[in-house]
């Protein structure tokens, strides 16, 4: 297994519920290392830019709308298989179908309010590291 980052969203659900600490010490206990951080309100060309590969999706102007609506917090994490370990964490993206002790069994509102994003796969980590941090912001 080699050391990977990716990308990491709180979204806006979860910052509202000022759970942020209870998210971050699940990746931390699952042995992910928060490497890089910041929370930020999203423009919407930044909101519309990000999920751009759902363009068509029939809740795609929704899922705007709903990344714009409050802050959130936007994070690298490190760690051995990052990008999959992440997404064990986080859980099914449908709260109703994640496992148990997973972010959104434990803390999603519903499938568009899910408390959080992950990148899906090596290249789009790359990509979306990218969107939100300078190298320099990045500290291992
Ligand atoms: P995320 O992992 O950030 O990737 C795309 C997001 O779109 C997803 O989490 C949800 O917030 C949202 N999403 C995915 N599928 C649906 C759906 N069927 N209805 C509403 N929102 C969805």
């Amino acid at each position: 297994m080699a050391v990977e980052q990716t990308l990491s969203i709180i979204k806006p659900d979860a910052t509202a519920r000022n759970i942020t600490g209870k998210i971050i010490n699940l990746f931390e206990e699952g042995g992910l290392r928060v490497v890089a951080q910041k929370r930020l309100r999203l423009s919407k060309e930044q909101a519309e830019g990000f999920y751009a590969v759902h363009k068509e999706r029939p809740f795609y102007n929704d899922l705007v709308s709903f990344m714009m609506s409050g802050p959130v917090v936007v994070q690298v994490l490190e760690g051995e298989n990052a990008i999959l370990r992440n997404r064990e964490i986080m859980g099914n993206t449908n709260p109703d179908e994640a496992d148990p002790g997973t972010i959104r069994k434990l803390f999603a509102e519903n499938i568009e309010r899910n408390s959080v994003h992950g990148s899906d796969a090596p290249e789009t980590a790359a990509t979306e590291i990218a969107f939100f941090f300078d190298p320099s912001e990045i500290v291992g």
